[in-house]
């Protein structure tokens, strides 16, 4: 089968005109791929995950790219155009917000904030308005607000379905591609692009590894949450 690419954490290939599979890969990488490890078992976590999340979220009225599994660590998925740009929405600040501005951590944003990044690894994934985005024709004026629109929705379902399990969404990273002039969700919806936290604030996501926990707590973590949301979907 054609391997169209391959990132830090997925293959893609070719399946037909309008479709490729993802196939999930056990590697967790951090600091924009400075850190990386293998991790048995993470990518079936992640693909079941995802596919849980995205299933739930069309099940609301998102359009994904989600069609099916091809295996445990495999998705099925409608071929697009991806655009090179993170869509970041935040209930709570952590992260980098909390050291680009004067934020605390912990703060709780209501409404959501929603913030744009260039997929650039070189670069370090700098942040982008309107004005970036439209003269480097990632997304107009036009687009950008129906993609923020797109993520409130979609942090509707998922802080709700998060909550559910018992746990609270603090962010979480999207990634949208064209298809047939329509913005359609892309890539995954994992504990390496979410964060999530017990109500005593236990991290259960990526931050994990990012702060040097052993591999085995990362990937219990996943496990635990992974069992949780399915009790609850
Ligand atoms: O992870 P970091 O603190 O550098 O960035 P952030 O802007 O605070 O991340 C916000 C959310 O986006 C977190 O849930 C990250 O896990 C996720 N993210 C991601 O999935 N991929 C990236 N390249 C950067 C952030």
């Amino acid at each position: 089968m054609e391997k169209l690419g391959e990132g830090k954490t997925k293959e893609v290939y070719l399946l037909d005109g309008q479709h490729v599979l993802l196939r999930f890969k056990d590697s967790i990488t951090a600091g924009d791929g400075a850190k990386s490890d293998v991790l048995p078992g993470k990518g079936v976590l992640n693909a079941q995950t995802s596919a849980i999340l995205f299933r739930l979220l069309e099940r609301h009225g998102v359009e994904t790219h989600y069609v099916g599994m091809e295996d445990e660590r495999t998705m099925i998925v409608k071929r697009l155009k991806m655009v090179p740009v993170e869509v970041v929405l935040r209930n709570v600040a952590t992260g980098s917000i909390v050291k680009r501005l004067p934020i605390g951590e912990g703060e709780v944003f209501q409404p959501p904030i929603v913030e744009f990044f260039l997929k650039d690894d070189t670069r370090h994934d700098p942040l982008l308005n309107y004005h970036h985005m439209r003269y480097l024709k990632l997304f107009s004026e036009e687009e950008a607000r129906k993609v923020e629109d797109l993520a409130v929705k979609v942090n509707e379902v998922l802080k709700k379905v998060v909550e559910e399990a018992g746990f609270v969404l603090y962010d979480f990273k999207l990634e949208f591609g064209r298809l047939d002039n329509r913005l359609i969700l892309g890539d995954e919806l994992s504990l390496d692009s979410m964060r999530v936290r017990d109500r005593s604030g236990r991290i259960l996501d990526k931050d994990l590894y990012r702060r040097g926990f052993p591999l085995e707590v990362v990937r219990d973590s996943y496990s635990e949450f992974l069992d949780k949301l399915r009790r609850v979907v």
